[in-house]
């Protein structure tokens, strides 16, 4: 039998495994990782450019995104296979230089602004919903040479930033997510140092930049509240990258709660709690933290009174960003805890663990632990009521072109399974699932060697070719019958009319079977 099949009968004893119809189906980009075209017609420059430039040596094999996937070309042929998998929505995101060249709107550049007004009318035609991120990484260089997200000014700036793009695309453009992954940001670019700007200032960038992007993501959502909403409906967010944190042991359980609060109620409790602000136990972490460092006061910095209502509310959904899971113990007399990004390990004297039985794409540090997703689901609910939650990534690494990725494929299965489980036992209000990613593209740090695409892309080939993988047939084929059962998992769906032929078709499915079953 299956692994994943004991869940799924679980569920069929009390459900039918269809996806309910308010569902969509869905895949996910970002400008930088598939774009190419930094320079072209009037696009500005912004920190990862620079960084690629100033610093090649910090990408795997130097690779740069001046060409990546090309989609600033071949974005008709992203919009030809978004359709032949039959998506409901596409996710992309908005380049800010693209569109402000230094940042400021008092320059729009009028081809990048037509670039994604073209791609957005070529999606809507095909009936695929756009969905637009405003900002996935690319500060304008000369707002990060005024300090960046350590600045509080940028509240103001990107709120500039997102009026534009309401007044271009929001007549078009029905759901919007502000920021990406939040937490990446501040953390990976100003804590541990190691994506753009390069800022390695533990003590007080990553949390300065903490409030001032929720913020932001305020101030845009307010801006569209308060001078488009009488004529537009949309509905905003931002997405976060919540990394599910179990105990290690059962006297981990407070501490797990703790890093929970600590690295995913950051990000959204200033929105969905009561009283917003941060999360009370994560401002006692602070505090006691900062104290033990010999300052007197938090380090991370208060909401004001206004400014907690100026944040609380501006949610319409939550936007979940999943692929993997940990597991927190208490450090042990003498041991450091380093800098574990992302969970705030090192203010709770955590130390990060593999769970059981996880494996492995490419990506050494992303543990696969499926059942992640749905806890963290359960967990939101929990804490927040019954919000919506819209899955805006979900993917799988492999390192080589590899078009059989069954890997990938039985990756998907797994995690829709729970997002199942997610929907019909435990209530939860999940309104949608984005795959990332849509085709194969540049993986930041590790430039082209770990591939998340449905779609492979040959970065040899000057024209980027695009292929389906086995995955892509797979999740076609569960987007069609928009349901878990077996029609997706047999042998004529493998060797069916899809135009997966690179092997013959009975060694497509006996490797397609042979991974689905890995046990
Ligand atoms: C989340 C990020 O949003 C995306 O840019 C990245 O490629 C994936 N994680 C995979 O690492």
């Amino acid at each position: 039998m299956f692994r994943h099949r004991s869940s799924l009968v679980q569920v069929s004893w009390c459900v039918d495994l269809k996806f309910p119809p308010k569902f969509k189906f869905g895949a996910a980009t970002a400008s930088y990782q598939i774009e190419g075209g930094w320079n072209a017609d009037g696009k500005g420059e912004h920190i990862w450019d620079r960084l690629i430039h100033t610093h090649p040596e910090k990408i795997q094999e130097n690779a740069t995104a001046d060409v990546a996937a090309d989609s600033y070309h071949k974005w008709r042929e992203d919009v030809k296979i978004a359709k032949e998998l039959g998506l409901q929505f596409y996710r992309f995101s908005i380049s800010w230089t693209r569109i402000l060249p230094d940042g400021f709107p008092k320059n729009i550049n009028k081809a990048g602004a037509k670039y994604y007004s073209d791609l957005i009318n070529a999606l809507l035609a095909e009936g695929i919903e756009p969905i637009i991120t405003m900002y996935h990484w690319e500060l304008p260089v000369k707002i990060q040479d005024m300090g960046g997200w350590a600045n509080p000014l940028i509240v103001d700036w990107f709120g500039d930033y997102a009026r534009v793009l309401y007044s271009l695309y929001v007549d078009r453009v029905k759901t919007w997510l502000t920021v990406n992954e939040a937490n990446v940001v501040c953390d990976c670019g100003y804590n541990a140092g190691i994506y753009a700007p390069l800022i390695k200032e533990t003590e007080f960038a990553p949390y300065i930049c903490n409030k001032n992007i929720l913020l932001a993501h305020a101030k845009a959502y307010r801006i569209f509240e308060h001078e488009f909403r009488h004529r537009y409906y949309a509905r905003i967010s931002l997405a976060n990258n919540l990394m599910w944190i179990e105990p290690y042991s059962p006297e981990d359980s407070e501490l797990a709660e703790l890093a929970r609060n600590h690295a995913v109620g950051r990000y959204a409790y200033p929105f969905f709690s009561k009283n917003g602000g941060w999360p009370p136990s994560t401002e006692k972490v602070m505090l006691k933290y900062s104290r033990k460092q010999g300052y007197n006061e938090s380090r991370l910095p208060a909401f004001t009174e206004e400014e907690k209502i100026f944040v609380k509310g501006t949610a319409d959904f939550l936007g979940v960003n999943y692929y993997t899971t940990n597991m927190i113990r208490s450090a042990k007399p003498g041991e450091d805890p380093g800098i574990w990004f992302l969970t705030g390990a090192p203010e709770l004297n955590g130390i990060l663990e593999q769970p059981p039985n996880a494996y492995y794409g490419h990506s050494k540090i992303l543990p696969i632990y499926p059942e992640g997703i749905r806890k963290q689901m359960a967990w939101l609910k929990e804490q927040y009521g019954d919000i919506d939650i819209l899955i805006t990534e979900n993917g799988y690494s492999t390192s080589n072109y590899q078009l059989e990725d069954y890997d990938r494929a039985d990756f998907y299965y797994k995690h829709l399974e729970q997002v199942l489980l997610s929907i019909k036992v435990d209530n939860v209000s999940v309104i949608g699932f984005a795959a990332w990613s849509l085709l194969d593209n540049f993986e930041w740090l590790a430039g082209y060697t770990s591939k998340f695409g449905l779609y492979e892309v040959d970065f040899e080939d000057p024209d980027r070719k695009r292929t389906p993988r086995a995955s892509a047939h797979f999740y076609a084929c569960v987007i069609k019958n928009r349901s878990l059962n077996d029609t997706c998992l047999n042998k004529k769906f493998i060797a069916g009319s899809l135009h997966y032929k690179r092997t013959n078709s009975a060694d497509s499915a006996q490797n397609y079977r042979k991974s689905l079953m890995r046990l």
